[in-house]
């Protein structure tokens, strides 16, 4: 299959975990005998450096124009430190949210037991862990209406939400536990909120169509504490944007470390795979961010792509460098692996040279001697 992948390396560790994936992708290329055509596009501070515009069109015009987009991370101190700052790294993720109506963001959460201990929840909660978030991720709050008095002594802004846009992201979480466990949880806000009790409204009435589905709902502030107390009972949660955003940066701190998750955030168009993780500017360029946030969303597109051979492969590749904790410095902060080391070990994984002729001996080379 040939396929063509927009490559957003963006500011900070984006480039350096994202070109791991590219690697991981190549092999698999080479493996299976595809053909994956990255074209590079500027987003974020490199884009505001070289054009002045954190999102080019020619950028919007590739994305648009890809059969996916693989994403590093965007922003810099420089913007992020200064409120007075015009043109704002993150206008270029609303902005390419809109233009490519990426309207639903998905966040898987999962588990790995030889990782537990990184975990700040006790580890009898953590068993079975593996559950998936679909954040509504173009309406709510985030685009309503704003508004603010000249004095700045009021402001306001608007929650609103269409059937429509809460029909088309249900849809995706429904058919989705229908794969997994079957079991659908709404998280809303209904005993307060006029556009929650819409979205029960809605997804109550969808879920006729999806019968074989169990569906629960919960209110947003006991989800908040289910998902710390209780994190094993979810599969597929739902929820609108706003609450999405707070929740699932909740249960990312349930795996021990927020560079290993991945995302996808599905569209009209091109869909969009990028590692939960922001720039994190402190690591760039030291080679030793975590890429696999990055590999495990090359995985998802690879699954996108209905290549689900390969992207099986690339997942049992990232389990086989946590089991032997081949792991980079935010998991094990003085055994750790470059970040480089870890993406080269995935690639000789799936060339199935990790057995035979991979040279143990060299990888603990390129271990860190610092300590
Ligand atoms: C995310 C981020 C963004 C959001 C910020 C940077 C605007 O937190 O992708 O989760 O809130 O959507
Ligand atoms: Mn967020």
């Amino acid at each position: 299959m040939k396929k063509n992948i927009a490559v957003i390396l963006g500011d900070g560790i984006g480039p350096e975990v994202t070109q791991q994936s590219i690697r991981v992708l190549d092999a698999i290329a080479e493996k299976f005998e595809h053909e994956f055509i990255y074209t590079n596009c500027l987003m974020g501070a490199v884009a505001i450096d070289a054009t002045g515009n954190p999102l080019p069109d020619e950028t919007i015009e590739i994305c648009l124009n890809s059969d996916a987009i693989l994403f590093g991370a965007i922003g810099h101190p420089k913007y992020d430190n200064d409120p007075t700052a015009k043109v704002r790294p993150e206008q270029a993720l609303f902005k390419l949210r809109k233009a490519l109506q990426l309207y639903a963001n998905i966040r898987p959460i999962a588990t790995y037991p030889s990782l537990h201990h990184l975990s700040p929840l006790k580890e009898k909660r953590l068993e079975e862990v593996d559950f998936v978030i679909y954040r509504e991720l173009m309406g709510g709050i985030y685009f309503g209406e704003k508004k603010t008095n000249e004095d700045h002594t009021w402001a306001t802004e608007e929650c609103t939400y269409t059937s429509a846009e809460i029909e088309r992201i249900s849809h995706l979480a429904f058919k989705d536990a229908q794969k997994r466990r079957k079991k659908l949880t709404l998280i809303d806000k209904s005993n307060v909120l006029e556009t929650s009790k819409l979205w029960r409204k809605i997804v109550k009435d969808i879920a006729l169509q999806y019968p074989d589905v169990q569906v629960d709902f919960l209110y947003v502030d006991n989800a908040a504490m289910q998902i710390i107390i209780n994190p094993k009972q979810f599969d597929v949660i739902l929820t609108e944007n706003l609450f999405g955003d707070i929740l699932s940066q909740e249960a990312c701190v349930i795996s021990g470390s927020l560079g290993l998750l991945p995302s996808v955030s599905i569209g009209n168009s091109t869909a969009l795979f990028e590692p939960i993780h922001g720039s994190y500017p402190q690591a760039a360029g030291k080679d030793i961010a975590n890429p696999i946030g990055s590999i495990l969303s090359a995985a998802m597109m690879l699954e996108y792509f209905g290549m689900k051979e390969e992207a099986k492969l690339v997942r049992s590749g990232v389990e086989w460098t946590i089991k032997n904790l081949f792991v980079t410095k935010d998991v094990d902060p003085i055994n750790f692996y470059f970040t480089s080391t870890v993406g080269e070990l995935i690639t000789e994984y799936i060339h199935g040279r990790v057995s035979g002729d991979v040279n143990l001996e060299n990888v603990e080379l390129r271990k860190s001697t610092i300590i």
